[in-house]
Formats: C-alpha cells, structure tokens, sequence
C-alpha cells in the first residue's frame, strides 16, 4: 500500500466571503465589562475579496501568492485598542505588503495553561511563519471569562506586529466562525490518580458540541487538532458531528508522546535528540500506545543496531513513554502543558511543511481504508507524511490515464518506506 495512504496532507482555504462580525483588522480589542459586546464594538468586514490557500501539500515559499493586505481607511479613536491604533497603521507598513492573507485561528481552552504557552508561540510567527498574519479566536468558559480577558491583555502588551484580531467568547459558534483551524483544548483534564478514559463522558459532551459548531460555522476547510483528553475519542466525536467537513482534517494530539519517545531514545543512546526520527506512535493517546522502536532509527541507523540493550526498548523505554503524562501529573500536580503546546506547534509545522525525506511524524487520524489493518471508524495514531505540491502533480500526471487526463508516465523519486511496507 502507498504511503499516500495516511499522509498527511490537507488544505485549508480562506472563505472568499468576508463576514461582518469579524473585528477590525487593525486592533486587538477585547470586551472588558461584558462578552458579547464583542457584538457590539466596530465589527466591519475585512476585504477578503481574493481567494488564498494555504497547503500543507506545498514547500511555504509556494504556500500563495503574496496578497498585500488590504485595509480600509484610519480608524477612528473609538474603533482601536490602545496603542494598536498608533502601532497598526497598516497603510504605513511597508511589511504588510508581502503578507499572505490572514488567517483564523481558533483555540479552545484558551484561559488554561497549554493555551497560556501556545497563544504567543502563534502570536510571534513562530508555527505559520513571519509573513503570516493571525487572528485569534479565543473560546473560554463562562468561570474562565476573566482569565480570558487577562489572556487578552497579555497578547495586547506583546505588541505581536502579526497578531491582527483577538477576540473572546464563551460561545463556539461565534468563535469557529470561518475558523481555518480550531485548535481544540478545552476540556476537564485529569488529575492524579485518575486515568484519561475516566474524561470519555464529560469532555465528549464538549466535543459533541463542538463538533455540532465547526460543521455549521466553520471554514470547510478547518484543519482540526484535538488536544483535550481523551484525544483520540474526542477527535472521534467531534469528526462524527462534523459531517460537512473531511474526516481527514481531524488529527488527535499524539505528537507529544512521540517527543517524549524521541527524548528517551536520544536519552539512551547517549545523543542529541535531533538524531532520532521515523518515531511512530500508534494507537491511543494513553497507556495503551505502542511507541515503535523498531522502525525507529538513530543518526540513521535502526535503533536496535545503537541501543543494544533491547530488553530496556521492549520494557522500560515503552512504559517511560506511556506513563510520562501520568508521572507529569504526579510531579506537577497538574498536566503537562509547555510541552504538550510545543508538540502542537511540531504537529502544525508538520502539517504545513513537506515532510523531510526519508522521516513521518505521529498523528492520530481517522482510519479510513488505512494499510496497516487497523480496524475501521476510529482515530489512530499512525505515521504520516506531507507531500509536496511537486510530488502529488507527478502522482496525478501518473494516473492520467485514469483520470481522462490523456496518458500517464511517471517519473516519481523513490517514496519514503512506512513501516509495514519495507
Ligand atoms: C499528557 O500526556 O501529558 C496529557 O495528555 C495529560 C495527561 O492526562 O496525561
């Protein structure tokens, strides 16, 4: 089977239309007194009149055209926040002409403390690259309001030049509205003693619910990454209650353990943790997870031929894995979460850049027609890959024969071997 049966691939397209309930794209304004008069404030609609696309199917110097952002006239006193009416001139920016079309960004659990490291890591250009600018959507609860609204502040005092548009609410049709990705957070997370399964009734309800909203409101497009726990369940659920969206868009959150499998190795084998790849995670965010060495290799070597003592990968480098979130837990009082918004800004990066040659990440994904045996209708880590846009034009010039496109040759590189396929 092709590996370009579980690659990773996905597109995410900005809606041609604008809405009028999008803030103003020149200021971070948040409500102070009362949530909804986010409803109220300056709503105007951005002009969106060109259609972007961003794929991770393509190198980002090819990801769109640069499209100069376009601006309506000076805003008014009352419209802006702040400095950002000073600081956000946008016709003054002479950078802002290179900038690609923003793009919206909706984050839920955003008062919690993995929210509290990955709104700034997006905010500064680090995840979706420095010409990139962001609007950020921020759903909380109505106990996480004032949270929230101290979040809010604190991106504001950041002067970020790329963060345009800031807005809260406890609401997610409001927030996924256009959403072109909804990084989904929020949810009871477990304390000591407990195991993630014992969350599957309470935070399915939320990604139900959740589900319900990105499928009415959402960009059709919405790339959805499911952090909250159980992940692999709830990405499940929210896929399921999102049937305008493809399946394939939802990635439950696996990338931190195969970090954490990535750290262990290099750990053992004495290195630097930038000489392990091909780590695959499969199966369940949870205790169950099957880390692979197997397929796993060191400075290009298989792991077994640089860690000899396989009696510690088949014991204890598999339990550290499974266990770290737990053992966190017990150290922390709390979960994890600087490390657990770093793997989210890995997973993003590995769903907009091509994946390097040879390498996969861990993602869990909807198991649709998988190769590997995998029972149907579930969300499973496994390893994927992004193409190029340069590989899947040769791919469809292949097939063209079947596609009555006239008649296919191929002229494709050697494809990076999954595991199972060698
Ligand atoms: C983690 O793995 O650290 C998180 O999923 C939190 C948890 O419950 O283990």
């Amino acid at each position: 089977m092709s590996s370009s049966a579980v690659m990773a691939v996905a597109e995410v397209s900005s809606p041609s239309n604008a809405k009028t309930r999008l803030l103003q794209s020149s200021q971070l304004s948040f409500s102070s007194t009362h949530l909804y008069s986010l409803r109220r404030s300056a709503f105007r609609p951005i002009p969106t009149t060109q259609k972007a696309r961003i794929s991770c199917s393509v190198a980002p110097n090819q990801v769109q055209t640069p499209i100069p952002v376009q601006v309506e006239g000076p805003k008014t006193k009352s419209e802006c926040y702040g400095v950002f009416c000073l600081t956000y001139d946008l016709k003054a920016e002479e950078e802002t002409k290179s900038w690609k079309k923003m793009i919206n960004i909706a984050v839920s659990g955003a008062a919690g403390m993995i929210s509290n490291h990955l709104l700034f890591k997006l905010a500064s250009g680090e995840v979706f690259g420095p010409d990139q600018p962001i609007a950020l959507k921020l759903l909380g609860s109505e106990r996480s309001l004032q949270a929230l609204e101290g979040v809010a502040m604190e991106l504001e005092d950041s002067l970020y030049p790329l963060l345009r548009e800031v807005s809260i609410s406890i609401d997610p049709y409001e927030v996924f509205q256009d959403a072109e990705w909804a990084i989904l957070i929020g949810a009871k997370p477990r304390g000591p003693g407990m195991e993630r399964a014992d969350l599957l009734d309470i935070n399915g309800q939320i990604y139900a619910e959740q589900g319900k909203a990105l499928n009415s409101v959402a960009s059709r497009d919405v790339k959805v990454i499911v952090v909250g726990n159980p992940c692999n369940t709830n990405a499940l659920i929210c896929l399921k209650n999102a049937p305008n969206i493809p399946a394939k868009n939802f990635h439950a959150l696996t990338r931190l353990d195969e970090n954490r499998a990535k750290c262990q190795l290099a750990l053992k084998a004495g290195v630097f943790y930038d000489k392990v790849s091909n780590v695959t995670i499969w199966g369940n965010h949870s205790t169950t997870q099957v880390p692979d060495f197997l397929n796993a290799r060191i400075d290009g070597l298989p792991v077994k031929e640089v860690i000899k003592d396989h009696k510690w990968l088949e014991e204890e480098f598999m339990e550290n894995v499974q266990k770290r979130g737990g053992v966190l837990i017990k150290k922390w009082g709390r979960s994890s979460a600087a490390s657990t918004s770093v793997s989210i800004v890995d997973a993003i990066k590995s769903l907009i850049t091509p994946t390097p040659e040879g390498d996969w990440f861990s993602s869990g994904v909807y198991t649709n027609g998988n190769p590997y045996g995998i029972a149907e209708d579930i969300v499973f880590s496994m390893p994927c890959r992004s193409k190029t846009e340069a590989e899947l034009l040769a791919e469809k010039r292949c097939v063209a024969h079947l596609t009555g496109e006239g008649i296919g040759y191929c002229d494709l590189p050697e494809d990076t071997m999954l595991p199972g396929e060698m």
